[in-house]
């Protein structure tokens, strides 16, 4: 693994520590990459009333974007479950990341075990829109 990937691994565990996921006890941790370097973080935060939970992909997408960051060059995400196996990005974060990230971008799913990799149009192919 190169250095910059194992670098994003590390980020995305550490934010997998701050998830707020006292109802599911599922941690999820992410990081996005520009081609500039930039790097922004996001976990899982749950609620109550469980539909306004957001993951963490979602988390760092859409800090990012209220940061003013050019989600358009972002080239890498990375997530990181405290997990066995490796987890692939639910469907709703796979729509949002068609909506903001390029089709080529990279995403890969760290595991304690492994990792898994895709593209973002891999992970929606013909997907929703106008
Ligand atoms: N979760 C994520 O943060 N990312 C995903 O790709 C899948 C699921 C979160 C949502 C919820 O807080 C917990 O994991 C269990 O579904």
């Amino acid at each position: 693994m190169s250095t910059e990937v194992e670098h994003l691994k590390l980020m995305a565990k550490e934010a997998a520590r701050r998830a707020y996921a006292p109802y599911s006890q599922f941690s999820v941790g992410a990081v996005i990459k520009t081609h500039d370097g930039t790097l922004i973080s996001g976990c899982n935060v749950e609620n109550v009333s469980y539909g306004l939970s957001n993951c963490a992909e979602r988390t760092a997408i859409f800090r990012a974007i209220a940061e003013g960051v050019d989600v358009k060059s972002v080239d890498t995400v990375v997530i990181y479950t405290p997990t066995k196996e490796i987890h692939s990005p639910c469907g709703a974060c796979r729509q949002v990341m068609a909506e903001f990230l390029q089709g080529d971008t990279t995403f890969m799913s760290f595991s304690e075990q492994g990792m898994k990799q895709w593209t973002v149009s891999q992970l929606l192919p013909d997907g929703f829109s106008f």
